[in-house]
């Protein structure tokens, strides 16, 4: 009898999860699932509710504005998920996890986490998709941070997200101030 493969034709097509806290989602994150969406049949971005790091949005904010951002992308799932990211990913069809890696230095932090989460599932492979090198240099740490000091993140998230910092942040109305000898 021919075995079902978890992900594979038989089952919907070839399914990836894209985990992250996504708080919020960068041009960086897009590019990723845009390219992920040429390999995979169906990619699920899914949105850590309870991720180490306090986050500024809430995981309902998170999921909406990406639905906002990927509904015309049908092949594009946006989920959320709670506690650990094995079991969550037991529950879906998913044949591996797909991460973005920038730079050498996101390399410790992500082979540690593959190498946990292969530990914990040992048939969970995790796919690594470098950065365009666009978004080497962009991060929802950076762009938050950026955002509160009214920065401009132009170009780096999707009008959505940069109205929605905007807001988050209560950032006043920007005026001039002409600095002189008499300040
Ligand atoms: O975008 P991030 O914050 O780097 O994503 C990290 C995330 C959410 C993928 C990771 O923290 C995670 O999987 N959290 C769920 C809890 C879990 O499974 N931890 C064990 C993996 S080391």
């Amino acid at each position: 009898m021919e075995k079902k493969m978890k992900g594979d034709k038989t089952d919907m097509g070839k399914v990836a999860i894209y985990p992250g806290s996504f708080d919020p989602l960068t041009y960086g994150h897009i590019d990723i699932v845009e390219r992920a969406l040429v390999i995979f049949d169906k990619v699920i971005l899914a949105i850590a509710q309870d991720a180490e790091k306090k986050s500024l949005f809430t995981v309902e904010e998170r999921v909406e504005m990406a639905k906002m951002i990927f509904k015309d992308s049908p092949n594009l799932i946006v989920d959320s998920f709670k506690g650990l990211l094995v079991t969550y990913v037991e529950k879906t069809n998913a044949m591996v996890l797909l991460r973005g890696l920038r730079a050498t230095s996101d390399f410790e932090y992500e082979f540690h986490m593959a190498s946990m989460n292969r530990s914990l599932s040992t048939h969970l492979d995790t796919l690594f998709m470098m950065t365009s090198k666009d978004y080497f240099f962009v991060s929802s740490r950076t762009i938050k941070e950026v955002a509160k000091l009214g920065g401009t993140v132009e170009g780096l998230v999707p009008d959505l997200v940069a109205r929605r910092l905007k807001e988050k942040f209560k950032l006043p109305v920007t005026k001039k101030r002409l600095i002189g000898w008499d300040d």
